[in-house]
């Protein structure tokens, strides 16, 4: 049931960057990338219910509060789906936030997602699927992953997917500092002479398939870190503590500012997940890949 009043609810995962190579700059100053994306069990909620009139009311609640206004990307969402639609109702959505926001997380692309397969349910009408993965597009690089989740390759944009099996089994813990970066910011810091990442990607692409913990862990990359480390030094220190608690590797999730650390077990991870103040200013919390993605969970 989606809750009392409610017609339809859906569930947004956040996601991690296990690898992530920028490839160049584009004509039209996106930058191609090659990434491999993983869906975590951190999720946000939103409810939905119709009404008569057009257009997208959104009420955001919960612990990570973000601005409900038009520059929400449920909005937007909502509002070009609508009009691809023709549709002529409008919608009240509750978005339950808990995926914080400027962290690499992607739960604003995520949230897109979940009100675009929202919508669709509430107002009975779809978009064809290449439709709706362009419209997707239109919001955000990362909204596409969010239709499709689990574990996938992303190229061009992040749009270009290609699913994959789940990673290795391990232990993750989610590294959440209390500032956060902004995406453009961090692609403006993109130190300019590109490294051998892309090949990581494709060794760790491998290694995902083949179960291969070693090899995974040694190819965790992300072009992105070393410009953002020069925006938040802090990260450099944060990740060298997750490091001296056994991590067997750390990396940055997108532009940040949140991070993974992958352990070996649960047990080895336990250390970090105890200990009360890790970093000051810093939560940690275990989180675990899913092989979902944005979904409608009852309608
Ligand atoms: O697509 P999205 O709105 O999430 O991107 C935010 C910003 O991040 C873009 O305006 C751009 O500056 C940068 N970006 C990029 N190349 C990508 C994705 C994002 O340069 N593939």
């Amino acid at each position: 049931m989606p809750g009392p009043g409610w017609e339809v609810e859906a569930e947004a995962p956040a996601k991690l960057n296990l690898s992530l190579a920028v490839l160049g700059k584009r004509a039209d100053g996106y930058h191609d990338l090659r990434t491999i994306f993983q869906a975590i069990d951190l999720r946000d909620r939103l409810r939905f219910r119709s009404r008569p009139e057009p257009g997208i009311a959104l009420r955001v609640e919960g612990p990570e509060p973000v601005s409900a206004g038009p520059e929400n990307l449920v909005v937007r969402a909502g509002e070009k789906l609508a009009l691809r639609l023709g549709e002529t109702r409008g919608a009240e959505i509750l978005l339950e936030k808990h995926i914080p926001w400027g962290a690499g997380l992607g739960g604003g692309s995520s949230d897109a997602a979940a009100a675009i397969l929202g919508l669709e349910a509430l107002w009975g009408r779809s978009l064809p699927g290449e439709e709706r993965r362009a419209l997707a597009l239109e919001v955000g690089s990362d909204v596409p992953f969010f239709l499709l989740g689990g574990t996938a390759r992303g190229e061009g944009r992040g749009e270009i997917l290609e699913p994959l099996p789940p990673p290795p089994t391990a232990a993750w813990v989610l590294i959440l500092p209390d500032f956060r970066i902004s995406t453009a910011e961090a692609f403006r810091a993109l130190p300019p002479r590109l490294t051998s990442s892309e090949q990581q990607t494709k060794l760790q692409e491998a290694a995902v398939i083949s179960g291969n913990f070693k090899v995974f862990v040694e190819n965790v990359v992300n072009d992105l870190e070393v410009g953002v480390v020069r925006i938040q030094p802090r990260l450099a220190r944060i990740k060298r503590d997750a490091l001296r608690r056994g991590a067997a590797v750390v990396g940055l999730s997108g532009s940040g500012s949140a991070m993974f650390a992958v352990f070996k077990s649960q047990g080895t991870a336990e250390q970090l997940l105890e200990e009360d103040s890790f970093v000051q200013g810093v939560r940690v919390l275990s989180c675990h890949p899913v092989d979902i993605g944005a979904r409608v969970v009852s309608a």
